[in-house]
């Protein structure tokens, strides 16, 4: 076991928590919960709203310096702006109270932000935003660079001769429309593909296509611009596995990550999107080589988009809940053992909101489980094998602070909410060693 960096737990209170939009959170998450200060309040399987304030993913997090949080759906969040302060609407509570990151599940993406060539709709990105600085919760961006998710108008629109201007454009909109608010952005997402063949591995897209394999390196270098304090993540999926195909895919993200760090490219982490399969073979040795390998180069990895799916029938629900959580905890287990692994996000938070449950159900028909809560709001298993792993993590360095924020500005009991009671100064007992 390795040791964590050592660090002060009052110091991350400081640092995580401390938002200056956490002035403005509405009383039921400042209060964290009804449950009287010091004494745990009991998370069972009936709870309303799942575990709130000091029991949740957020608050647990927190302690081990760790950021949790997940995909949101702008669109089903209540209202807007200041009116989500007294929301009744538990899909609002649970994102409130859960998340201490939270990631627009389809809102920023091109699709969405462009309904034509000459006009940016930030609507419903914005909704989320503004939603994240009430609560206090850091934002990523999802995603720049894409081959997925490009509005219709674009296929007649791009050409050789203008893809790049259109590549720079947006991301100078997008990154600078959000600028300073933004945690980490994925910039390209799924960029690598070595079944397309090239011996570059790259992904054959309209991207490669109209600019040339420099558009990677085009949209980071235009990112940092726009946003100097985001960090820039170059995001992928199929490379948690150690079969032969990931192995392979995951080697070529290392010589990615590598060759645009020799070329002084800002790149801050890879986003290893860790969509997980109970039935089937679980991550291994390989990913943490490969994220130690990218310690080496100076780069992080955020586990971007877990969730836990099942192609086989199973016997019953309670039994496929079994399996997913201890998917969960087992991966968990080994990646939050890496000291450059700073935030795991679910691709969602209830079970029924699932893209699983749309695009991705399997043939069988079966209704996937993968999430922390079921669809009455309700913690699954999962949520417990999550919260008990992310406990268990040594304590980080505190992460920095939202941007904009002013911790020296809060009082102290603003961050009481979040503490868990088990310790003279309010956080879980953790031995001294770290594990
Ligand atoms: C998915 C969304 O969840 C769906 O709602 C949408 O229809 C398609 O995209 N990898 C990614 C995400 O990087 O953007 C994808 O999100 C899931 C796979």
């Amino acid at each position: 076991m390795r040791q964590g960096i050592a660090c002060s737990r009052r110091g991350f209170a400081r640092g995580a928590m401390a938002a200056g939009s956490a002035l403005l959170m509405p009383a039921w998450l400042r209060a964290g919960s009804i449950w009287p200060r010091g004494k745990k309040k009991p998370v069972t399987a009936a709870a309303p709203q799942g575990a709130t304030g000091q029991d949740s993913l957020r608050a647990h997090a927190a302690a081990s310096g760790l950021l949790y949080g997940a995909a949101v759906r702008p669109d089903l969040l209540d209202a807007d702006g200041m009116a989500a302060a007294g929301t009744t609407d538990g899909y609002t509570q649970l994102v409130g109270a859960q998340c201490g990151i939270v990631v627009a599940e389809n809102a920023m993406k091109w699709a969405a932000l462009r309904p034509s060539a000459d006009r940016f709709d930030f609507a419903q990105a914005d909704k989320l935003v503004r939603f994240a600085d009430l609560m206090g919760q850091q934002v990523r961006g999802h995603n720049l660079c894409w081959h997925e998710a490009l509005p219709a108008w674009f296929q007649s629109a791009a050409t050789k001769g203008n893809a790049q201007r259109l590549l720079v454009e947006h991301i100078q909109t997008v990154a600078g429309h959000f600028r300073g608010r933004i945690q980490s952005w994925d910039v390209v997402n799924e960029a690598i593909e070595p079944n397309d063949g090239r011996p570059d591995a790259l992904r054959k897209t309209p991207w490669l296509d109209l600019i040339g394999p420099g558009y990677i390196e085009l949209a980071f270098q235009t990112a940092a611009q726009a946003d100097p304090a985001a960090k820039l993540v170059y995001n992928d999926y199929g490379i948690e596995l150690d079969t032969q195909e990931q192995m392979v895919k995951r080697g070529q993200v290392l010589l990615l990550a590598r060759r645009l760090k020799a070329r002084g490219i800002p790149i801050h982490a890879i986003g290893v999107q860790s969509h997980l399969q109970a039935d089937g073979p679980q991550p291994g040795q390989g990913l943490l080589s490969f994220i130690r390998e990218l310690a080496k180069i100076g780069l992080d990895v955020y586990i971007t988009e877990m969730d836990v799916k099942t192609t086989e029938p199973p016997a019953t629900p309670d039994v496929e809940d079994a399996a997913v959580a201890k998917v969960y905890a087992d991966y968990l287990t080994m990646v939050l053992e890496e000291p450059n692994v700073p935030a795991a996000l679910t691709w969602g938070l209830i079970n029924g909101q699932s893209w699983l449950n749309s695009q991705h159900r399997n043939s069988n028909g079966i209704v996937q489980r993968p999430l922390p809560f079921d669809d009455e709001l309700k913690p699954t298993p999962a949520f417990f094998a999550l919260r008990s792993v992310i406990d268990r993590a040594y304590v980080r360095a505190p992460q920095a602070a939202k941007p904009g924020a002013n911790p020296a500005a809060l009082p102290d009991d603003l961050y009481k909410p979040f503490a868990v009671p088990g310790s003279p100064t309010g956080q879980p007992a953790k031995p001294e060693s770290q594990r």
